[in-house]
This record gives C-alpha cells, structure tokens and sequence, in this order.
C-alpha cells in the first residue's frame, strides 16, 4: 500500500497529517521510540486539528513510525516544567474529536502513548504488539486519564493488576480484556488502521468515547480498595506510587469523569514532586547508560557467538549454563566428573519443573531447552565453542589450568571468560597465549535469574572482546556494567566493607537482627546477615581463611562467624546460621544459641557491649558503602558513578526507588557523609574508613559524585 502524501498544511516535525481516501492519517515519526515530548505533544493536536478540519476525512487513524507506537511520555522532561500542551490536553482533544479516531498499535503502547489510544474510539493492535502502563516503575501514575479510562474500559480490579505491576500484556490479553477491540496478523500498522477504519464508516457503529462510559464501574465493591491497601502495605511498604495509584482508581470508580481526572491530576503531580520518581528514573536511565561504555566506540566490531561452552557444571555453572539456554544460545557443559554433571543437570531440570509448574514455561520450551544443553565430560567439546565461561573452583592454580587446557582446545578467535569474583583475571589470562580474548563475565547466584553480570575487562582483553561481552550480556538479558581488575570488583568488593562494618556493630553491641533490621528498614529485600544465610556462612568462611592467610589486616581474628562455620551452622542450607530455620521455609529465627557465642565472643575480646542506634547501624553500613565505591571510582575500577549503582541496583537488591548507591549518596548530602567518615576514621580506624581522596574533593568543590 503506498504511503499517504502529505499535505501542505502541517509543517514538518515529528507529526504529520495526510489523507488516504476518506481517512485522515496522523502518523508520529519521532525516532528511536516515538517518546511523547512536546513536539509530539504540539504535533498531535495540531495534526489532529487539521483532521478534524479536513472535510474530505470521515475518519482519522493514529499509526506510528518505526519501531514502535508511542512508547509514553517524554521521560528525559519529568522533573522540568512542561510547557503546554501537556499529555492531558493531549489526551483530551482526542477524547473531544468529533470524527471517530482509531489507534493502530504496532510495537509497544506504552504509559501516555496507551493513554492517547484510550482517548481514540477504536483501538485496534498488530498481534505481536504489547500494551501497559508501566508508570508505577518510574514511581508515577498513569496521568493523562489512564487511571480513570483503564477502569471504565476493563473494570477496576483488572485496571489495578496492570497498573500496579506495570508490566505490558499481549495483544491477545488485551482483546480479552477489551483494551483493544481487534487483533491483526498485518505487517503494517498503517494497513491494519485503515482497514479497521474502513470497517467502521462502512456502517460499524462508532463507540462511545471511554470517557462516557459507566457500565464497568458502576457498583463497583468498595472491599477491593481496601484489600490493595492491605496487600501493598504489606508487599510495598515503602513505595508511594501504588497507594496512589488506588486511589486514583477509587476515584474512578467513585467520581464523575471530571472530577475523578481532578483527583488523578493532583495525585500525579505529587507523584512527580517525590524523590522516587527520582530515583526510579535514574536508575532507568542508569539500566541504558551502563550499556555505553566509555573509550568503546559504537560501533565497534563484535563477534558472532553461537554456540558456547560453560566449564563446571556447580550452582554457577548450571545457572549460566541456563542463561544461554533461555536466550536460544546452545551450552556444552563441560565437568571433571559424571557426578558433578549429573547432579548439575538434576539441578537445572528441578529448576525448569518448577518454572513450568508455575506456568510460566511450556513442558515443550522446557524439553527445548535441555536439550540446547550438552552435557560432557571432554574438553574436546568444546573445540567449536564460540565463547567458554570458566565456572571452577574457586583457586588461581585449578584455574590457571583450565585457561591453559581451554586454550590448547578452544578455536581461534573464541572468548574466552573466567567467572571469578575474587582472582586476578590478569594473572588467569596470562596462562593463555591469548590473553586478548580473555575478560571476566562474573554472574551472580542464581546466575539464572540475577540481571547483574560484571564484564571485568583485563589489562590486555580487546576492544572487540569487551563489545562482545557486553551485547552478549543484553542478548541474555542481563545488565552488563564493564570494571577493571581488583579484588572483588565493583559489587563485593563494597560489599566486603559493609560486611566489615556490619561485624563491628554487633561486636561492639547491636544484635544480627537489629542489623538486618535497619537495612531492610532502608529497603534492601535482604539484610546484611539473612544473605550471609542465603550466600552460606561455610563460603564467606572460606574467603576469611584465604585472606587471613594472604595477610589482611582486616581479616586476622576469628570472629564469631568463624564459630558459627566450624559449629556447622552454614546458613539456610543447614536450617542453622546466624539465625534458625524451619525445614521448607526461609524465614529467619533469632536463635539465642548465636546470641550465646556472640556475647562470649565479645567477652573473649574483652569488649564491653553498649546500646546501638538505628542511625548510627544505617549511616556506618551504607557511609562506608559510599567511600570505598568513591575510592572504586578514583582508581577507575568503574568509570562513571552510574556504573555501581547499575551494579548495587541489580545485583544486590539496592531499592531502586533511592535511585542508586551514589545518587542516594548525593541525596544525602556528601558533607554529611564525608565528614561522618572522618570521624569513623578517628574513631574507629581501618582501611575502610580512610576517606575517599575523591569524596573529599566532591566536597571541596561542591559537586556532586553521582550527577
Ligand atoms: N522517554 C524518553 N526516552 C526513552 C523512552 C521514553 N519514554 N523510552 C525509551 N527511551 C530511550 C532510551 O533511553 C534509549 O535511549 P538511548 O538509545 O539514548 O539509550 C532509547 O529510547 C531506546 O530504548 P531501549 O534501549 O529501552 O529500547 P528497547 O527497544 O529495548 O525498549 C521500550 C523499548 C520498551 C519502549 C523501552 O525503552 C521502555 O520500556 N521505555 C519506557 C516506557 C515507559 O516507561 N513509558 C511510560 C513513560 S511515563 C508516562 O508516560 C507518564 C504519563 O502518564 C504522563
């Protein structure tokens, strides 16, 4: 079908007019994702407009240009004034037209863009488009009429699902819901909207605008308002966004249309006033950002990994072996004996049964994804790997042969990666002749499900390898954020510090409990000593008894940890660790036992317990975050701020809605901070509290650390 000339009447801009027999055509073509800013905001009404005026157009379609149908407002404008039109004047001009309006859905409709197309009469989606209005991860409300439309459209307890998890639903699960009226096979949205548009001045009768509409709301009960309340109040404490987002829907439910869009405007506007919006669109932002690597050009060559190998088949080895396998890429999974292997595939097998008991995976997807995974126990498998992931035991010696066993066997140009948190990648590159394709792709435990993967780039890896790394790590949807070589890297390597420190305030007298309080108080899911449970205390142990032998300052005594390891209190694994479990659940237990070997602990140091503030438990575990992650930031371990928070966001469940580690930081205030650690320093001592040369001279010159 040729595309619609365009008419003289509408300058060019990211909207334009023009008409294809009897229906007048606005097409938006505002790359990369038609984002709703206020040229397209000017555009539409003025489209629209034109349309309404146009006395050869009986109908008017909506359709987008590129990718996409319009993927919401204009994220990178919240937080600046808006000049008119806004979104709602937007949205209503549609609702007012007084020709029918169809929506063509192609892509995702997203946030304002489904509010425009609500605002239309007709909405009609291509089959493999997605539809939702994600506002609450952004900590907004749908505030163009969405909370009072989406109600009328598909009542007020479906409206509240969609809304509060922010999550897109099928074109399919939007015909059943009745957010669009018709599906289509088409290839072109434009093709779909005009015949759909046919179809209805054809003599299909022109639905009410949804604005008008009352019969999904009406007598709607009252208890489904106060049961989200409860269940937020609950799962989300900390949250504002989803309290507003009921009762916005309330409102809808409640008022008449006018008065309910009031209601919603005004809850909007304190949604946009409050930090968390912020910060959940810094940490947005900060998922994209990481991808751009600074000193990686665009565009630099990477190479084509098809098939790859994983080396170990333990808890790691099988959760990125399962990685590869859930993004279509095959794994052969090597391991040094038959044992091993198979307890790896009973492993993953356990974990795909549960996926599709859960419904969330098809018994057929489940059987095509074992069998992308090969398991063997010969290296010579691994000849036309790709990419190899080293998963072995945690030593330089077993891994140092392995590299130089893989790269005896491994093809040309392969990549090859070590999955190491603690060892220098350099020093395992250079039992290879090619250290060059050699880096870091550290996951995080269950490597199947955490989206953090830190591409830790060597001293000789190539630009091309790292390029490599990192669009394999958004092929398998992960976030892969680069850092340079050191202990730990970016995200244990903060995490060693608070542990530190989380160690010292129970010894000098807070209780585990009174810890993990404070931090999930902050809005970490986990506080520091469930995740030692989680983690199990027998790893961190093993970590201990290294760097003691290596000579840590930090790491000399026994603690009581130690004690709690060599009792065999392992954590959740053994139902026993810092704190007790009941077999099946993960539910933490203060146990006085631990309470026992603390206060003996601390008596064996001769230490004298006193009371410990909640203020002083969050400023010293997340100050002392804040000043190694500066000190990270000077040695240019990481390149940018945004880089840890991406880490801290998504691999150790840092509340997104604070932004990130040093956006909070910022937010703090870095005075406060920075003169809080040089008391610490005076007080307390140890290299964790050596100030940050970086943090000092943020204050000096009064800028920020983060942006
Ligand atoms: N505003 C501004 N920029 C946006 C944007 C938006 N709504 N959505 C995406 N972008 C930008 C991204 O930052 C990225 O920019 P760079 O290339 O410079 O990094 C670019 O568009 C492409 O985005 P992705 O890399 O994410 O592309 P994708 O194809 O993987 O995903 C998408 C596309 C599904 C639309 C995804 O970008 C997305 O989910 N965007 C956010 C959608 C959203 O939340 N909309 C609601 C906005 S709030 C609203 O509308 C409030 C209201 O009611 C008034």
């Amino acid at each position: 079908m040729p595309s619609p000339a365009q008419t003289d009447a509408v300058p060019p801009g990211p909207v334009r007019y023009a008409r294809e027999g009897r229906i007048g055509v606005i097409t938006v073509d505002h790359p990369p994702v038609n984002a709703i800013g206020h040229g397209v905001r000017s555009g539409l009404v003025t489209a629209l407009e034109t349309g309404l005026a146009d006395g050869g157009a009986d109908a008017l379609l909506l359709v987008c240009a590129g990718r996409t149908f319009l993927a919401g407002a204009d994220i990178r404008e919240f937080g600046k004034p808006f000049p008119p039109p806004t979104l709602p004047d937007v949205v209503a001009c549609f609702d007012a037209a007084t020709k029918p309006v169809i929506a063509a859905i192609h892509g995702t409709a997203l946030g304002g863009g489904l509010e425009v197309a609500l605002a239309c009469h007709v909405r009609v989606a291509l089959r493999s488009a997605k539809l939702g209005l994600p506002e609450v991860k952004l900590g907004l409300l749908p505030g163009a009429g969405g909370t009072q439309r989406l109600p009328r459209l598909i009542g007020p307890a479906k409206a509240l699902d969609l809304m509060l998890a922010g999550d897109p639903v099928g074109a399919e699960e939007a015909l059943a819901l009745g957010l669009v009226d018709a599906v289509e096979d088409d290839a072109s949205p434009l093709e779909a909207g005009l015949r759909a548009a046919g179809r209805l001045l054809d003599g299909g009768r022109v639905p009410q605008p949804v604005s008008a509409r009352i019969d999904r709301i009406a007598g709607s009960d009252p208890a489904l308002f106060a049961a989200r309340r409860a269940d937020l109040a609950k799962r989300q404490p900390h949250l504002f966004s989803p309290h507003r987002i009921v009762d916005a829907v309330e409102a809808a439910a409640t008022l008449a249309f006018a008065d309910g869009t009031a209601r919603e405007r005004d809850l909007f506007l304190a949604c946009l006033e409050s930090p968390q919006r912020a910060g959940l669109i810094h940490a947005f932002f900060a998922e994209r950002q990481v991808a751009k690597v600074p000193g990686l050009p665009p565009g630099t060559p990477t190479r084509d990994i098809r098939r790859v190998g994983v080396v170990g088949a333990g808890t790691m080895g099988s959760g990125i072996a399962m990685s590869f396998a859930n993004s279509g890429i095959p794994a052969v999974l090597v391991d040094s004996t038959q044992e091993g292997l198979d307890r790896g595939l009973a492993a993953i097998r356990r974990n795909y049964e549960s996926s599709v008991r859960k419904g969330r995976l098809s018994a057929t997807q489940m059987e095509e994804r074992m069998a992308s995974i090969h398991p063997t126990l010969s290296y010579a498998d691994l000849a036309d790997a790709d990419l190899v992931v080293e998963a072995a035991f945690e030593s330089m010696e077993i891994k140092q042969t392995v590299f130089r066993r893989l790269d005896g066997i491994c093809k040309p140009g392969a990549i090859l990666a070590t999955n190491t948190s603690t060892l220098d990648v350099d020093a395992i590159a250079a039992a290879t002749g090619r250290p060059q394709d050699v880096l870091g792709m550290h996951f995080f435990s269950p490597a199947n499900v955490m989206r953090l993967l830190e591409v830790v780039r060597g001293a000789k890896t190539s630009d091309s390898v790292l390029a490599t790394a990192m669009a394999l790590a958004r092929r398998i949807g992960k976030v892969g954020v680069a850092v340079g070589v050191c202990d730990g890297f970016v995200g244990n390597r903060i995490l060693h510090q608070r542990g530190l420190e989380a160690m010292a305030l129970v010894e000098e007298g807070a209780s585990p409990e009174q810890v993990d309080r404070v931090l999930t108080g902050f809005g970490f899911p986990l506080g520091h000593f469930s995740m030692t449970d989680l983690a199990g205390i027998d790893v961190g142990w093993r970590i201990r008894e290294e760097r003691r032998k290596a000579g840590d300052p930090e790491a000399q005594a026994t603690d009581w940890l130690d004690i709690l390891a060599e009792r065999g209190r392992h954590g959740q694994k053994t139902l026993a660790g810092v704190y007790r479990y009941e077999p099946g659940s993960r539910s933490p237990i203060a146990d006085p036992a631990v309470a026992a070997v603390i206060e003996e602990d601390r008596r064996r140091r001769g230490i004298m317990p006193r009371p410990v503030s909640n203020e002083e438990i969050r400023d010293r575990c997340l100050y002392v975050m804040v000043n190694e992650a500066a000190k990270i930031l000077e040695e240019g371990i990481a390149a940018r701020a945004v880089d840890i928070d991406a880490i801290w966001l998504h691999g150790y469940g840092f509340p997104s809605w604070r932004g990130g580690l040093l956006f909070w930081a910022d937010r703090e205030g870095l005075g406060r901070i920075a003169a809080a650690v040089q008391r610490y320093h005076r007080d307390i001592g140890g290299p964790r509290w050596s100030p940050s040369a970086l943090l000092l001279q943020c204050v000096a010159e009064k800028r920020p650390i983060a942006c």
